[in-house]
């Protein structure tokens, strides 16, 4: 089998190499990487070392896409993955829909022309932020939780928001060039008869990952505050209380093999650490400062945009269709990027954060 792995220098793409070729003899990879995420140079030499036929090469361009040689399936590991991107001063909107939406476009067309599969890697901002911001939260021990003394939303339980969670907008523009890649995808689906998985991602978090304020926030946190940097509590009150999931880029590649073994059935699905992966910001300072000595984070009670206070996924349907479940948890996880801080102590400046 030949699989074509997009964004594959980045923190998932370089992971799925890995473990696909643990897991596939006689498997061969192409990757393909623009370097525009700071730090993903620093794969570039390991790949090619484990036999990777690496391709510096842009998804915006057409003619990039159109000159890889044929693969069996495509992995669309490539994307500018903030949710403030478009936004935040560093990439257009204009650019942020041409990374993720019209590299999607070629990659589907690249797929149509070869009848190869596609897996997009989608994110848990798909979901409403206005649906999201409205959950009955209530804090108990420095995280929120969903209050059980008031009525909860269709599609939400503790266990976390399920596929069918409302994605009504406004969902940030990185959610929507993922909801749109979605559509296309399973168009391509039906139309073109494209094997298709997509699997929205929550939070995913390991050693190596190019961690900004923006984007990669376990990363970032653990790094930062061991070297000292000021760290923010930014809005829900400047506590800290909001929570997310964390799920290991090598427990998304067991899943995402399993997909490649079973090309016929195709579909859409959370993939995340799901609710015994999750963790407060205020809980994570707290591990940091038993890791590394105290380091208080500043109240900055002022608002984010696209910030929620609460999401973790519900990985429910990809546990009963694969009989999947992250076996990676999640202080294990802090732990592996603990060892990556003590190792890389310039890893922030590597990462331009
Ligand atoms: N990291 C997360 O928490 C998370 C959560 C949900 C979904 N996702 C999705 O998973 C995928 C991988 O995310 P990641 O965390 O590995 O991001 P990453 O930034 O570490 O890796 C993305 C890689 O894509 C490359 N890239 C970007 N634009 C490109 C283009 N136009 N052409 C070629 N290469 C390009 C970058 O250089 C980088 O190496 C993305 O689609 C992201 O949206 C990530």
């Amino acid at each position: 089998m030949k699989v074509l792995v997009s964004g594959v220098c980045g923190l998932a793409g370089s992971h799925l190499v890995r473990c696909l070729l643990e897991s596939h003899e006689g498997i061969e990879i192409v990757g393909l990487d623009n370097l525009a995420r700071q730090g993903s140079e620093t794969n570039r030499l390991a790949l090619k070392r484990l036999g990777v036929q690496l391709v510096h090469g842009d998804l915006r361009m057409a003619s990039d896409v159109e000159a890889l040689p044929a693969v069996d399936w495509v992995i669309d590991a490539a994307a500018q993955p903030s949710v403030l991107a478009g936004r935040d001063g560093k990439t257009s909107a204009r650019q942020l829909l041409e990374h993720n939406l019209l590299g999607t476009i070629n990659l589907l067309e690249y797929c149509r022309s070869l009848r190869a599969g596609f897996i997009l890697l989608s994110t848990s901002r798909v979901y409403s932020i206005a649906v999201l911001g409205q959950l009955p939260l209530a804090p108990v021990s420095s995280m929120f939780t969903l209050d059980p003394a008031r009525p909860w939303p269709a599609d939400v339980s503790a266990a976390g928001v399920t596929e069918a969670f409302s994605t009504a907008a406004p969902i940030s523009l990185y959610g929507a060039t993922k909801l749109a890649s979605e559509c296309l995808a399973q168009e391509y689906a039906a139309g073109f008869g494209v094997p298709v998985w997509i699997n929205r991602c929550g939070v995913l978090a390991g050693a190596g990952q190019f961690g900004t304020a923006e984007q990669g926030i376990f990363s970032y946190w653990l790094h930062a505050h061991a070297a000292r940097r000021t760290l923010k509590y930014l809005g829900f009150g400047g506590h800290g209380y909001q929570v997310r999931d964390a799920l290991h880029p090598r427990d998304l590649a067991r899943l995402v093999d399993m997909q490649l073994r079973n090309p016929g059935r195709g579909g859409l699905q959370n993939v995340s650490g799901g609710q015994q992966n999750s963790m407060s910001l205020a809980q994570l300072t707290a591990w940091c400062d038993d890791r590394f000595g105290p380091n208080a984070p500043l109240a900055d009670g002022s608002d984010r945009p696209y910030d929620v206070p609460w999401l973790i996924l519900d990985a429910t349907l990809a546990a009963n269709s694969f009989d999947w479940r992250p076996s990676i948890e999640i202080h294990a996880i802090l732990e592996e990027i603990a060892v990556h801080v003590a190792e890389h102590p310039d890893w922030l400046e590597r990462c331009g954060a």
